[in-house]
């Protein structure tokens, strides 16, 4: 097997808010360059998750090794509708007073890879949701994140947008070596694209399934994922109360 680095490893994470146990020992890894997509219901932990990924919450127990800097995108856009495209993305480099040749290179670069060039002197209410999911990404990937953490990045997006979405995540994860982390309510949507997904439930969350893709043409990831739920569904509808196959592709 070839040797792989890893880039992000969270042990035995456990939250809960107030008395309500949120993740009960969840486990989650991604190597360099990979796509690693966490699938899972509304309200089954996956913003927490990500928070917790991103030092922005502490868990209650448990630990996350990071290695490398790691950034997430909020779900909401969060774009200053005064400014740019251009300006927008320019926040954080502006912020940290890099020299704007620096600052232009990186807006041109990550421009490029998202496919937002021609975009950049509009301004946010003038593009449509996919450009202006696409400026939020650019915003965050000029900072050079090592692991960039994406929160339903799909969401609010039509079929189209989705997949040239995605395509330009896989290119900046396996041209640039980033590793990019998407959380999304849909295996139908993300499988294709990921190189491993983490299938998680309704809380107390655990991973329910961890399922290696790599190996699979993307055209059978999402049979391969399906056979490994059904078998997981027969597993538990032993179980009292459980449905997981359901809930899993209900939005
Ligand atoms: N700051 C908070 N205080 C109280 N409850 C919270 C907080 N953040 C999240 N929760 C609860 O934790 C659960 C998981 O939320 P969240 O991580 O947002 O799920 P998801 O992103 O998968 O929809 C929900 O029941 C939510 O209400
Ligand atoms: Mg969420």
């Amino acid at each position: 097997m070839e040797y792989r680095d890893i880039a992000l490893r969270a042990t035995s994470i456990y939250k809960s808010f107030g008395d309500r146990l949120v993740l009960s020992g969840v486990n989650i890894e991604a190597y360099r360059g990979e796509v690693v997509a966490i699938v899972g219901p509304n309200g089954s932990g996956k913003t927490t998750l990500l928070r917790i990924i991103a030092g922005l919450e502490e868990p209650d127990k448990g630990r996350v090794e990071l290695h490398g800097k790691a950034l997430l995108v909020f779900q909401e856009n969060l774009l200053l509708p005064w400014k740019k495209l251009r300006d927008n993305i320019a926040l954080g480099l502006v912020y940290a007073r890099l020299p704007r040749v620096e600052i232009e290179r990186r807006i041109s670069e990550a421009s490029k890879l998202l496919g937002l060039t021609e975009y950049l002197d509009k301004y946010p209410w003038q593009v449509s949701g996919g450009t202006a999911r696409k400026a939020a990404i650019a915003r965050i990937l000029v900072l050079d994140p090592d692991i960039l953490l994406l929160d339903e990045p799909l969401a609010g997006l039509d079929i189209e947008t989705r997949r040239a979405l995605l395509e330009r995540i896989v290119a900046i994860a396996h041209e640039k070596g980033k590793t990019v982390i998407v959380v999304d309510h849909s295996v139908e949507a993300v499988s294709p694209y990921a190189d491993r997904v983490y299938i998680i439930s309704y809380p107390p969350t655990r991973v329910e399934a961890s399922i290696d893709l790599r190996g699979t043409e993307p055209e059978k990831r999402l049979s391969l994922v399906y056979s490994v739920l059904s078998k997981l569904g027969n597993r538990r509808s032993t179980r009292k109360g459980s449905q997981l196959g359901s809930n899993i592709h209900e939005k």
